[in-house]
């Protein structure tokens, strides 16, 4: 009988890729397939993240609840990879003796080859270096599960903004090879993939060696995407507004298969804060980018991440930000209350932001950022849009979800799954807090 894979994932876009990869992996490996049931695993895998503390905290309380799982079948491996793996190493065994393998982001396609060791009784089951390269060259096709697909372009970051922990958990900046890239899209777009999303940490330091010309590896990669046969629709995630160059506002009048959507976190409204961020462009550069991006694609959705509450946060640094969310008009975005993380040159600075006060600023922040959200899908209703259906809605059977071309969620009713992965008009006939309801047409 098959041995059985069980996975988790916390965190971000990355780690469902890798979780992906490892799951193509071990069946090839190993032949397990893949199971939604813990109970029945002979291998469970934890994808962890550490952005915040409480992203952090959640891994021990998993682990806890697995070693039952153990206890009952002391043939269960255990391992542990992501952020945290790569920040803890082998403290992670010392607290959680459960686990039987610990590996980083960078060391994936090692993940076959460390449960041999452990089902062999050998001693090496901690992997969490950071290897050139080497991971892609060690993974095998993808497969694929619908019709989008996240591509990683480049791994790691280099920006070194002084709250995050992922420089010090994914490692400096490596970008992939062009063709294998493109090679890779062609193998998605085979399969009937229609939409790729170009996915790194900090995608517009993609950069392809061949590439003489210095800062424009990522407007190069969509060009050569978009004549992909196939690839209808293509994005990024995520990009940074310092070196968002010129050559990545034309991409959007050059290339109509980009997706009318971009994710370009700001973090904060204020300068004074943006620095202590090390964030390396002001609030005016970051307004200049997105005029222009309006000007380059009308209708353009924008979103955004935040961070509130980041020490020394003035109420008027606090009112910047809020000054700015009205000026971008943002649709759908995350906000979160700073965490202070290892390694990172804020924990050391002094935080005199009362807690509570933290948190009005949230609810106040996330308020405004979901009327804005709202007020984008208010404008939708009665028009039609070309939508890519995704997927069967998993509460009704009935019911199909879309992405229009802005990225918006829209339900709309239909009994065809042949209708998956087609481009539709859609009439769009009410908006609602998180999707919009539409009619086929
Ligand atoms: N590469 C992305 C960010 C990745 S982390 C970028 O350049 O923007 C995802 C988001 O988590 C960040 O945009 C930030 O808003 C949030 N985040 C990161 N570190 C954090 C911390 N220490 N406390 C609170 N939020 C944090
Ligand atoms: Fe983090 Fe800043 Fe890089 S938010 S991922 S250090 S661009």
């Amino acid at each position: 009988m098959a041995k059985k894979l069980f996975i988790k994932t916390h965190g971000c876009q990355m780690n469902e890729y890798d979780s992906n990869r490892m799951q193509d992996l071990l069946g090839i490996s190993h032949g397990f397939e893949t199971t939604d049931n813990e109970e029945e695993a002979d291998l469970i895998l934890l994808n962890t993240c550490s952005i915040r503390e409480k992203a952090q905290e959640k891994v021990f309380h998993q682990l806890g609840r697995w070693k039952k799982l153990k206890d009952k079948n002391p043939n269960l491996k255990i391992g542990v990879g992501g952020c945290v793996a790569s920040q803890e190493g082998d403290n992670i065994m010392k607290r959680a003796p459960q686990v039987d393998i610990v590996f980083g982001p960078q060391t994936i396609h090692r993940v076959p080859k460390l449960y041999e060791n452990v089902a062999e009784n050998k001693l090496e089951s901690v992997d969490i270096t950071f290897p050139k390269t080497e991971k892609f060259d060690h993974l095998p096709e993808q497969s694929s599960d619908g019709p989008t697909a996240f591509v990683s372009i480049m791994e790691g970051c280099n920006k070194y903004c002084s709250f995050c922990v992922v420089p010090h958990t994914r490692g400096n900046e490596i970008s992939r090879p062009l063709d294998d890239i493109l090679k890779e899209i062609e193998g998605l777009a085979e399969k009937g993939v229609k939409e790729v999303n170009l996915l790194g940490q900090n995608v517009n330091s993609y950069r392809d060696s061949k590439l003489k010309t210095k800062g424009l590896g990522l407007s190069n990669l969509i060009r050569s995407s978009s004549v992909i046969e196939g690839i209808e629709r293509i994005q990024f995630t995520t990009s940074h507004p310092f070196e968002f160059g010129q050559d990545l506002i034309d991409i959007y009048q050059e290339v109509p298969q980009l997706i009318s959507y971009v994710h370009l976190p700001v973090q904060s409204g204020s300068n004074d804060i943006l620095k202590k961020m090390r964030r390396r462009h002001s609030r005016d550069e970051y307004f200049e980018i997105i005029d222009k991006l309006k000007s380059a694609r009308s209708g353009i959705s924008i979103s955004s991440d935040f961070i509130v509450g980041f020490p020394g946060e003035t109420e008027k640094d606090f009112l910047d930000t809020l000054d700015l969310v009205d000026y971008v008009g943002y649709d759908e975005s995350f906000s979160f209350i700073y965490s202070p993380r290892p390694n990172t040159t804020a924990k050391d600075l002094e935080d005199d932001v009362p807690l509570e006060e933290k948190k009005v600023r949230l609810q106040e922040l996330q308020h405004k950022l979901e009327n804005s959200a709202l007020s984008i899908s208010r404008k939708m209703v009665g028009e039609t849009r070309k939508c890519l259906v995704t997927n069967i809605s998993k509460k009704n059977p009935g019911e199909f979800q879309a992405r229009a071309d802005n990225n918006k969620v829209v339900i709309f009713s239909c009994s065809d799954p042949s209708m998956i992965g087609e481009i539709i008009d859609i009439e769009i006939v009410e908006a609602r807090n998180k999707s919009l309801r539409g009619v086929a047409i």
